[in-house]
């Protein structure tokens, strides 16, 4: 018995009462108090009054598999779906059964313990965003492997736009941002053969319906839920989000998403740090390669980057430069 099946009592909003609950799951009422517990440590609004038993006082859209699978209008990706109530990492999850999984299995989580950003950074993901995984198996060049994420960042954008009208930008390589505001990271996590690309799981942290005021200030977040002043429907995202995921990955590398990445791109045309394991390069970001690098300008040379932490800097009126995001 998981917190989800308490849940799945309490999303309507009215009153549940613990008895209720219990006999239903077959269980005690000290057993539905302590899952109660559970989701309120969570980060669930739950009331609870003698005689009446316990209420969803904010309204949480579950992730629900059956409802997804049926408005689902994809032809593979998301056929084999997974969700969790809570886990350490969707990716993690996904990487220690990908021999088994099937290309395209889709692996989703309310909540992560232990989510996985990029460059081992801690991701926050409390109860309302959208945490998933996608297992991959594309056959390519283990060099090819970034079109992947450029084929999914584009996808993510032209979902939220034809959902919400919202436009979205990418931040090189592949932060989304809306008015300058993180809303959502893809973590690609590959396993390969000398030169072959054996698997890849792509992890998505999209900011929906969950609360941020428990974020430091210095991610600069934004949400759907900010951005729209509602709260949105997760399974219709979902859907959505995959069906788009399909069509990109199956023109990955086509000049058609690098056109678009290159529209959509925030980090073009201004004055970037790159950070990496090699050391700090600063320059003018000139172009995106086909294979995902950026290409910089430093004096008179140009130089490829392709992985690191990118900074976009500001000229000051004086002729400084100050670190945006
Ligand atoms: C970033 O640093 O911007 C990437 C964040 C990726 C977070 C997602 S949430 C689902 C998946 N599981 C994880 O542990 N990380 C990714």
């Amino acid at each position: 018995m998981a917190a989800h099946d308490i849940l799945s009592f309490l999303i309507s909003g009215e009153w549940v009462s613990g008895e209720e609950m219990a006999k239903k799951l077959a269980i005690s009422r000290a057993a539905v108090w302590k899952q109660v517990q559970i989701l309120r440590q969570r980060g669930y609004e739950i009331s609870s009054s003698t005689g009446k038993g316990y209420r969803l006082t904010k309204k949480i859209d579950l992730l629900d598999a059956d409802r997804i699978s049926r408005s689902l209008k994809t032809r593979w990706l998301g056929k084999d779906m997974r969700i969790y109530d809570k886990v350490s990492s969707t990716n993690a999850a996904a990487l220690a059964l990908v021999s088994s999984y099937p290309n395209g299995t889709v692996i989703l989580a309310e909540t992560q313990t232990d989510g996985r950003g990029r460059l081992s950074r801690p991701w926050a993901s409390p109860p309302g965003g959208i945490w998933m995984s996608l297992v991959l198996k594309p056959i390519m060049p283990l060099n090819h492997v970034c079109q992947i994420n450029m084929a999914v960042s584009v996808a993510l954008c032209r979902a939220l736009f034809s959902l919400y009208g919202l436009n979205a930008g990418i931040k090189w390589p592949n932060d989304l941002l809306i008015r300058d505001l993180k809303i959502c990271g893809i973590l690609m996590e590959v396993g390969a053969q000398v030169d072959r690309l054996d698997h890849a799981v792509v992890g998505l942290g999209l900011n929906a319906n969950n609360d941020l005021s428990q974020f430091p200030a210095e991610w600069r977040s934004t949400s759907l839920a900010v951005e729209l002043g509602h709260d949105i429907d997760r399974c219709d995202l979902i859907c959505r989000i995959l069906e788009e995921i399909e069509v990109a990955y199956e023109n990955m590398g086509s000049n058609e998403i690098l056109k678009e990445w290159r529209s959509r791109s925030l980090t073009l045309n201004r004055q970037v740090r790159i950070t990496s394991a090699a050391g700090d390069l600063v320059g003018q970001a000139v172009d995106l390669a086909e294979d995902g690098a950026l290409i910089l300008q430093i004096g008179e040379q140009q130089k490829r980057v392709l992985a690191g932490d990118c900074i976009h800097l500001r000229a000051t009126p004086a002729g400084a430069t100050v670190e945006g995001r």
